[in-house]
């Protein structure tokens, strides 16, 4: 028994979307990748902006010592003060660098937020559907995952949500633009939320703290504008990185920021510090800091992603299929034409169409497109929805 119990758990439940990634690779050994139609992940396929590789090169050719060297925990000064300069610029807010921790990306963020905040046994309050790889890392630091529902247009129920807000309550995570749904949360919703934690926090004499997941953040269609939690709630955090709106996942970069009046500001930071170290991440990477400190205000353009939204939102909604229509992001989580959704994304993995079941999500009877993918794939894809969805039209 060289594998303990929690472990074996983890990695048998595993999270579906890699298990999909895994069978992906394995229907493209046997069929050829070019006949595979993956829409099963959240990688994207743009490049990163033209000042990525010229920030990039000038820092290869760069003769200052030092570049690669260890620094402080929580990361440069510099980069810090970029960073809360651009949100100061976005939000309105007076940020500065000591509320900035930088991380291996969003995930590492979450990982350090948790690990810092939670006492075994605390709960941690997500909304349905929900990014998997949350439910993993609360309970390896230890805290009881609660869900709360959401409507038919995968808004909260602030109703329900009430009655799951309780003594344990540690955090709630929400997530806007959504992952696995598109859908944005709007002024009212965010109001509405933090109007429940601070009626519960006084009721409780606890302290519940709001982690907003805001990979996505500027990924908005249609005009949306980026709607910011700083001015509903004073215990909260942001985790975000920089893997969608740069294009840059695999070069893990991120960070979290504080609101400068959350209750025990100093002592959560230096938790946080703490945490990013003896989780053994130590540091964000040297390299992507010093990038990223100049790149704050650009991103890869939205534009792209809304029109495969459309082309795609159109096109599958015309055979048939029933979809909230995303605001952001780059995914969409239609209905299953079946009620086991598990079944129905192996009817569409016959047409060599990948996609993830709704189940992961703690949302049973939907299933998640990733389409932050080429037109071949997206073309291939369309075949083999059209051809299940002609298995039910009755
Ligand atoms: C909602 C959400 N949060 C966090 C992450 C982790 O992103 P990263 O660690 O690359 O910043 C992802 C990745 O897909 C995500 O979809």
């Amino acid at each position: 028994m060289s594998v303990p119990e929690r472990i074996k758990k983890g990695t048998a439940s595993g999270s579906l979307v890699r298990r999909m990634f895994d069978e992906g690779l394995a229907f493209k050994k046997k069929y050829g990748a070019e006949n595979v139609f993956d829409l099963s992940l959240g990688n994207p396929i743009t490049e990163p902006p033209m000042e990525f590789k010229q920030e990039l090169l000038k820092l290869a050719e760069s003769k200052s010592p030092g570049l690669h060297r260890y620094m402080e925990n929580a990361g440069y000064v510099d980069t810090r003060a970029a960073i809360a300069n651009n949100i100061n610029k976005e939000a309105g807010t007076k940020f500065t660098e000591n509320e900035i921790v930088m991380t291996c990306g969003a995930a590492a963020a979450l990982n350090v937020v948790l690990r810092t905040i939670l006492t075994p046994g605390d709960e941690v309050i997500l909304f349905t559907p929900y990014f998997p790889e949350y439910f993993h890392y609360i309970t390896h630091h230890d805290g009881i995952v609660k869900t709360s529902p959401t409507d038919e247009q995968f808004i909260p129920r602030i109703d329900l949500f009430e009655k799951t807000v309780g003594l344990k309550t540690r955090a709630v995570i929400i997530n806007s633009p959504n992952n696995p749904t598109g859908v944005v949360y709007g002024e009212k919703v965010l109001h509405d939320i933090t109007d429940v934690l601070k009626r519960k926090q006084k009721q409780y004499g606890t302290q519940i703290l709001l982690i907003s997941d805001e990979a996505y953040s500027r990924i908005l269609f249609d005009g949306l504008k980026y709607q910011p939690i700083w001015p509903h709630y004073s215990e909260s955090i942001v985790v975000t990185s920089h893997s969608k709106d740069l294009a840059l996942p695999g070069e893990r970069i991120g960070y979290i920021a504080i609101h400068p009046g959350c209750t025990d500001k100093d002592g959560l930071l230096n938790g946080f510090i703490y945490s990013n170290r003896t989780l053994g991440f130590v540091n964000a990477p040297a390299l992507m800091q010093r990038i990223v400190a100049r790149l704050q205000g650009i991103s890869v353009p939205a534009s792209n992603y809304q029109n495969t939204r459309d082309y795609l939102y159109n096109s599958l909604t015309e055979m048939g299929y029933s979809i909230v229509k995303p605001q952001g992001a780059f995914y969409m989580f239609p209905e299953s034409l079946q009620p086991d959704d598990f079944a129905f994304v192996s009817e569409l993995q016959q047409e060599r169409v990948l996609t993830v079941p709704g189940q992961g999500f703690g949302t049973p009877g939907f299933f998640r497109i990733g389409y932050c993918v080429d037109n071949r794939t997206l073309e291939g894809a369309l075949i083999g929805f059209r051809k299940v969805a002609e298995i039910y039209k009755i």
